[in-house]
C-alpha cells in the first residue's frame, strides 16, 4: 500500500457482491484506494467470507448486543479509527446510521442504492418501478446524508425496463451496472476528482451524477 491510497472500510449486512466489485477493483495496482476493513452487523454475512478470502481484516458489531445506536455507532467508530479509516463505503449495510454518524463522515461516506435517485429512495425499488409503468431504471452512487438515501449524487447507470420484466430479473439487470458504478465511484473520490459544494458534488469539475448505460 503506498501513501497516496485512501483506507476503505465497506459495511455489509448480506451477500456483498457490491463489496466484491470494490475488493476487485482495488485489487488493481493502480488503485487510489484500499481496503483495509469489513464490517457487518451479521455474522452470517456471506460479505466476511468474500473479505476473509481477499486477506482483508473483519469485524462483526452485531446492532442487538448494544442498548441504542449511538452505542452501536460507537464500536463501529472504534473499529474505524482502530484502522485508520479514510473513507467508508455502504454496500447493502440494512441498518440506519444516526445523523451524528453520518455527519461525522460528510463527504467521505458513499452509498449505493437501486434506483435513480432521487426516484425510489428506500425498498421494494425494482417492484415500484414497474408497477409505476417506467421505461428506465437504473442505480445511484452517493455521499450520504442523514436523510435516506440522499445526497450529492456522483454516479448513475440507466437500464431499460422490457415488457416481460419481473422485479427479479429487473434487479439482476441493474446490479449488474451497480458492479461498474460503485467502483467507479469509489476510485473517483479516492483519487480526489470529487468536490462538493453544499449539497452538490463536481466530478472532474462537472457537475454530478455522471450518467452512464448499459452500452458505456
Ligand atoms: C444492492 O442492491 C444495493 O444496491 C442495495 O443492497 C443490495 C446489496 O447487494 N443497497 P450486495 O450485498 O452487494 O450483493
Amino acid at each position: 500500500m503506498t501513501d497516496r491510497q485512501k483506507r476503505v472500510a465497506v459495511f455489509v449486512s448480506g451477500g456483498g457482491s457490491n463489496l466484491q466489485a470494490l475488493i476487485d477493483e482495488c485489487a488493481k495496482p493502480d488503485s487510489p484506494a484500499r481496503i483495509v476493513l469489513v464490517l457487518s452487523n451479521n455474522a452470517d454475512a456471506f460479505g466476511l467470507q468474500r473479505a476473509a478470502k481477499a486477506g482483508i481484516a473483519t469485524a462483526v458489531v452485531d446492532h442487538r448486543e448494544f442498548a441504542d445506536r449511538p452505542s452501536f455507532e460507537q464500536a463501529i467508530s472504534k473499529a474505524l479509527a482502530a484502522q485508520h479509516v479514510d473513507i467508508v463505503c455502504l454496500a447493502g449495510f440494512m441498518r440506519v446510521l444516526t445523523p451524528d454518524f453520518v455527519e461525522a463522515w460528510r463527504d467521505r461516506m458513499l452509498n449505493i442504492h437501486p434506483s435513480l435517485l432521487p426516484d425510489y429512495k428506500g425498498l421494494h425499488t425494482h417492484e415500484r418501478a414497474l408497477q409505476d409503468g417506467r421505461t428506465e431504471h437504473g442505480c445511484t452512487v452517493h455521499l450520504v446524508r442523514p436523510a435516506l438515501d440522499d445526497g450529492p449524487l456522483l454516479l448513475q447507470a440507466k437500464v431499460p425496463i422490457l415488457p416481460e420484466d419481473d422485479p427479479d430479473c429487473l434487479a439482476a439487470r441493474v446490479l449488474a451496472q451497480e458492479h461498474r458504478i460503485y467502483p467507479a465511484a469509489l476510485r473517483l473520490l479516492a483519487s480526489g476528482a470529487v468536490s462538493v459544494d453544499g449539497e452538490r458534488a463536481e466530478i472532474n469539475g462537472r457537475p454530478g451524477p455522471l450518467v452512464w448505460t448499459a452500452a458505456d
